[in-house]
C-alpha cells in the first residue's frame, strides 16, 4: 500500500505537500497538521446503478421516528428519518452529550432499540448523568469505546434503530494512523458511520465539538456527506440553547428549538417569545420590542440601545451585540442624515436583550427606534411593537409574514403595532382587529407618530 504525507489544515481541510505557517486558505496560523495519507481501498458498499428514466423512479417513503421532545422535530424536519445520518456540531459543555441522551432515553421508552456509543466519558460517568435525566430500563445500550471498527461491529451485531456517535473527534479508525480528532480521521470516522447508517437503515447521530468560535473545525469538512447539520448554540452565561438546523436532506432549514439547561437536564421553552420578554424593564428609555421571524415561527424580543458620549473624541464606539455591525452602523447614519441627530461625539450601542443573534432586516426600524428613544430619553409604550425594513433613503419597506408577526405580538398582550405601510394592505385583520395598527412610509413617520 502506497502512503504519502501531506499537511492538512485543522481548520478548513486545505491541503498541503509542505508544511506552512498560515494556511493560505482560511487565514488562520498554525493549523496545518501532517497527516499520513493511507490509500483508502475504495470499497463501494453500494451495488452499481444503471441509468434510469426519470418517470421509472419511485418515490421514497420516508419512514420518520418522532422524537420524544416535540419541538425538535421540526427542526429534523419532522422527526428523524430512517437511514438517515444527522450532525450535531456545538462548543464543548453546551449540551450535546444531554440532548442525545434525552432523545435516545425518549426512543427506548417508546420501545426503540438505542446505541449510545461515548467516547469520551465511562459508563459510570454516564450512569451518574443519566440519574439526572431519570434514564429507566428501557431498550438503551451504552458503549463505552473509540475504536471505530470496534464499534461498527458492536453496532451491526446489536442492530439499534438509533445510533448515537459521542463524540467525532474522539474516536479513531485503525485504518489510518493519524490521530484521533485529525481531518482524515474525522471524516474515515464519517464515512464508515455513513455506509452503517444506510446499510442497516437506522437513524445516526454524530456529534462534533466546535473548537473555535464560528468555525465546526474538522466536523465543517463533514456537512456534505451527512444528511441533516445541527448547531447548538448559545451564551455561556444564558440558559438558553438554540437549535437549529444549517442542512436537511429531508426538509426545511433555519426551522429552531429553544432550550433551557435546568438541574434536570434540558427543558424545551414552547414560548419563547414570553421567555425572552420576561425581563424587560418597563418604562425604560431605549428599548423596544421588535417581531422578527425565526425559521418558520415568530419571535418577540427586545432591543435596547445605549447612546452616551464618547471619551475617544474623533473614534467613537460602534458595539452591537446579536445585530450586524454594518447594517448598525447604516441605520446611524440613515438616522443622522435623514432625522439631524449627530452621534460624532456619542458611543452607541445596540444590544439584543437575552443574547440570541438576529439577522433579519425586519429588525431595522427597532433599532432606530431604540437609538431615538434613547438619545430623547423617552420611553417606548411597553405593550407596543415594531417591525419593518430600512432602506438607505429612509423608506420604510415591507417585510415577508407581517400577519404572523402581529398574532404572535397579539397573543402576548401587545395592543399596537408599528409597520410598513406596504405590508398594511395586504392582510385580513380579523383576528387581530383589537389590535392599533400604524402603518408608516418612512422613518420620520415613525418618529413622530412617537415622540
Ligand atoms: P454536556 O451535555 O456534557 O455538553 P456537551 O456534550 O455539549 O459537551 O453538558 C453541558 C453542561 O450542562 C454541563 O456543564 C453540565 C450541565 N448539565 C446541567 O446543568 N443539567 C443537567 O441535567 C445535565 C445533564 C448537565
Ligand atoms: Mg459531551
Amino acid at each position: 500500500m502506497k502512503s504519502k504525507s501531506s499537511f492538512i489544515c485543522q481548520n478548513c481541510g486545505f491541503n498541503s505537500p509542505k508544511w506552512l505557517g498560515r494556511c493560505p486558505n482560511c487565514g488562520e496560523w498554525n493549523t496545518l497538521i501532517e497527516e499520513v495519507e493511507e490509500a483508502v481501498d475504495a470499497e463501494f458498499s453500494f451495488p452499481p446503478s444503471d441509468p434510469i428514466l426519470y418517470k421509472d423512479i419511485k418515490e421514497a417513503k420516508r419512514e420518520r421516528i418522532k422524537t420524544g421532545i416535540k419541538e425538535l422535530n421540526p427542526v429534523l424536519g419532522g422527526g428523524v428519518v430512517l437511514g438517515s445520518l444527522v450532525l450535531i456540531g456545538g462548543e464543548p459543555g453546551i449540551g450535546k452529550s444531554t440532548l442525545l441522551l434525552q432523545v435516545s432515553r425518549d426512543f427506548a421508552a417508546q420501545g426503540e432499540k438505542a446505541l449510545y456509543v461515548s467516547g469520551e466519558e465511562s459508563l459510570e460517568q454516564i450512569k451518574v448523568r443519566g440519574e439526572r435525566l431519570g434514564l429507566k430500563n428501557g431498550n438503551l445500550y451504552f458503549l463505552a469505546e473509540t475504536n471505530l471498527e470496534r464499534i461498527i461491529t458492536h453496532a451491526e451485531k446489536l442492530n439499534p434503530k438509533i445510533f448515537v456517535l459521542d463524540s467525532i473527534q474522539t474516536v479513531f479508525s485503525s485504518k489510518l494512523s493519524s490521530g484521533p480528532g485529525t481531518i482524515s480521521q474525522v471524516r474515515e470516522v464519517a464515512n464508515q458511520v455513513f455506509r452503517f447508517t444506510k446499510k442497516s437503515q437506522v437513524s445516526s447521530f454524530l456529534i462534533g465539538h466546535i473548537t473555535k468560535v464560528g468555525s465546526l473545525a474538522g466536523p465543517k469538512s463533514l456537512e456534505h456527506m451527512v444528511d441533516v447539520v445541527l448547531y447548538f448554540e448559545g451564551e455561556r452565561d444564558h440558559s438558553h440553547r438554540v437549535l437549529r438546523a444549517l442542512k436537511n436532506r429531508f426538509g426545511p432549514v433555519s426551522e429552531l428549538a429553544i432550550f433551557e439547561m435546568g438541574s434536570r437536564g434540558l427543558k424545551a421553552i414552547s414560548n419563547p417569545s414570553a421567555f425572552f420578554l420576561k425581563e424587560r424593564p418597563a418604562d425604560e428609555a431605549g428599548s423596544v420590542v421588535v417581531c422578527t421571524i425565526k425559521g418558520s415561527r415568530p419571535l418577540l424580543v427586545e432591543i435596547q440601545a445605549l447612546v452616551s458620549s464618547t471619551l475617544f473624541t474623533g473614534n467613537p464606539r460602534r458595539m452591537t451585540i446579536g445585530l450586524d455591525h454594518f447594517r448598525v452602523a447604516m441605520l446611524l447614519a440613515i438616522v443622522e442624515k435623514k432625522l439631524g441627530f449627530s452621534f460624532a461625539g456619542e458611543d452607541v450601542y445596540v444590544n439584543v436583550a437575552g443574547g440570541l443573534a438576529i439577522a433579519e432586516p425586519a429588525t431595522d426600524l427597532g433599532v432606530i427606534i431604540a437609538v431615538v428613544s434613547c438619545v430623547k430619553n423617552k420611553a417606548i409604550p411597553p405593550d407596543m411593537t415594531v417591525f419593518g425594513e430600512v432602506g438607505l433613503s429612509g423608506e420604510i419597506r415591507s417585510v415577508s409574514q407581517p400577519l404572523t408577526r402581529l398574532k404572535e405580538a397579539h397573543s402576548l398582550g401587545f395592543k399596537t403595532a408599528i409597520l410598513p405601510q406596504g405590508n398594511l394592505d395586504h392582510f385580513k385583520k380579523e383576528d387581530i382587529s383589537d389590535m392599533k395598527l400604524l402603518g408608516v412610509q418612512n422613518v420620520k413617520q415613525a418618529l413622530s407618530s412617537l415622540f
